[in-house]
């Protein structure tokens, strides 16, 4: 009898099923419109999305669908919707006028292999064809279903979502940013669109008006423990590890958490989350026991 995965091997495994499934998307075939996607255009998009990312935000929204018995062949448009503005999301946050990052997953960032340019361009590109996935109707047969998704996956990323957090992180390198101002950047920046990949697949699954507000706080309580876990990482992993540079932070100034409270209170901190994220879920038996799984992996990742 085959035995049961662990959860790494299992994000691990989808990992890779999913990158097989992001390659088939990023062609010409797919991605061509009245004129034919230029080369270099989807040799950048394709260099931002292709390169080994940990695939949390769409295993966060397949696990929340299977919750309801939805199967991954149903759920994979949208997942890949919310992967592909997560990855337009790091090429920008990359370029010079926002972080100057040369290097995002262990590769050189798509400004640095391409130009800012064509950088600012894949991100732009994978961003539209997002929301084309959502709207096409293999994602859901229920148009109802499609717009709603499209709602949501705008209120995730948009102005009052990432985009928004990305305003503020900015704002806040000028500093006087108040623990509170720390929070709210940090749940729009990052969480908004955690919380929409759980939304999105709350939605897909049909919950109920009760699951789904469990679900939104889950979502919540476990998008604010990333982006604070990613802050104490940035001061206490190795680059190799990350993949990207590390310490940086600290070196543009930017406000966290951890530069704010400190490493010891951002970790106590870090765990009340994960607890919240936890007990959220209390009206879910053993079949939300990823989830639970993705939480702690959330606090204790170590990349
Ligand atoms: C990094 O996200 C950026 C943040 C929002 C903190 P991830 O740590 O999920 O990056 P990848 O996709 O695995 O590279
Ligand atoms: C990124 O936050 C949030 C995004 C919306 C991309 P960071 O700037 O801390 O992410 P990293 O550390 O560069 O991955
Ligand atoms: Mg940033
Ligand atoms: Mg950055
Ligand atoms: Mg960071």
């Amino acid at each position: 009898m085959p035995q049961p995965q662990d959860f790494a091997t299992r994000l691990e495994n989808f990992a890779t099923r999913f990158g097989d499934a992001l390659d088939r998307e990023l062609r010409a075939e797919k991605l061509s419109g009245p004129g034919r996607a230029p080369d270099r255009l989807i040799e950048a998009m394709r260099h931002g999305a292709l390169n080994g990312g940990k695939r949390l935000r769409p295993f966060l929204l397949v696990e929340t669908a299977r919750l309801f018995d939805a199967g991954e062949p149903e759920t994979l448009p949208a997942a890949l919707a919310v992967e592909f503005i997560h990855c337009y999301s790091l090429v920008h946050d990359d370029l010079p006028a926002m972080d100057d990052d040369d290097t995002r997953r262990g590769q050189p960032t798509v400004h640095k292999a391409y130009d800012e340019a064509t950088a600012i361009l894949a991100g732009d590109a994978l961003l539209t064809h997002a929301f084309g996935l959502l709207a096409s109707e293999t994602c859901h047969p229920d148009p109802a279903i499609r717009a709603a998704l499209v709602t949501e996956l705008v209120a995730g990323s948009g102005a009052g979502g990432m985009a928004g957090g990305q305003m503020r992180d900015l704002e806040g390198e000028k500093g006087g940013f108040s623990t509170d101002d720390i929070t709210e950047m940090q749940q729009m920046k990052t969480g908004a669109l955690i919380r929409s990949a759980v939304r999105m697949g709350a939605l897909l699954g049909g919950a109920s008006p009760d699951q789904f507000k469990a679900l939104t706080l889950f979502g919540e309580e476990a998008g604010r423990a990333f982006q604070l876990a990613d802050d104490i990482l940035d001061l206490t992993a190795s680059s190799e590890a990350m993949g990207k540079a590390t310490g940086k932070d600290h070196a543009r100034q930017k406000p966290t958490l951890v530069s704010r409270i400190g490493l010891n209170a951002a970790y106590s901190h870090l765990g009340d989350r994960i607890h919240h994220a936890i007990s959220a879920l209390m009206m879910f038996g053993p079949e939300a026991d990823t989830l639970r799984e993705t939480a702690r992996y959330f606090a204790e990742r170590q990349k």
